[in-house]
């Protein structure tokens, strides 16, 4: 398949709106975009990997150069098993800049030819973090506008289950 191929990942514990956001502006910049879920991350994810592609695969159903996949280990060895050409990642203010330069160039380091391109996601969502998602949540307190539907009914169920 021809075309520039990019990766987008993360852990996505949950999905949220920011990271949908990121994945629309993705699917209109490069011909195809794979969302990638690393599965050993070192915190305790409150979801399941397959709960997490799960409301993944739901949330871009409607995307047709969009997929879903999972990867453990460095995520430059996944990005080249894939033959694609950029990494995507979403920076929402300064403080996740410090971060993120930091992997790009680490990343770079390791595989040169890989390009790290950042974007920002909409105004609106710049202040979601999967992290606040669940405090609010398991707190009592609205995440409607935070996550997609599929996402706040999964949370409802995992978290106050009948
Ligand atoms: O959504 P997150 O948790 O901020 O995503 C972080 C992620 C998955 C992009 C990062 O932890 C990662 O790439 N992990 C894979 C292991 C790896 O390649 N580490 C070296 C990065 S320089």
């Amino acid at each position: 398949m021809s075309g520039i191929l990019a990766i987008y990942p993360g852990s996505f514990d949950p999905l949220t709106h920011g990271h949908l956001d990121l994945i629309e502006r993705g699917s209109r910049l490069f011909d195809r975009l794979i969302v990638a879920i690393l599965t050993n991350i070192e915190k305790q994810p409150l979801f399941s990997l397959e709960e997490r592609v799960a409301m993944l695969r739901a949330a871009t159903a409607g995307m047709a150069n969009v997929s879903i996949d999972t990867f453990s280990g460095l995520l430059v060895d996944y990005v080249r098993r894939k033959n694609a050409r950029a990494i995507l990642r979403g920076i929402r203010a300064f403080s996740d800049y410090e971060y993120e330069l930091q992997m790009a160039l680490m990343n770079r380091q390791l595989e040169p030819s890989i390009e790290t391109v950042f974007l920002t996601p909409a105004e609106a969502y710049g202040h979601i973090s999967s992290r606040l998602v669940k405090e609010i949540f398991q707190h009592g307190g609205s995440v409607k506008d935070l996550v997609p539907p599929v996402v706040e009914e999964r949370l409802r169920q995992k978290v106050f289950p009948k």
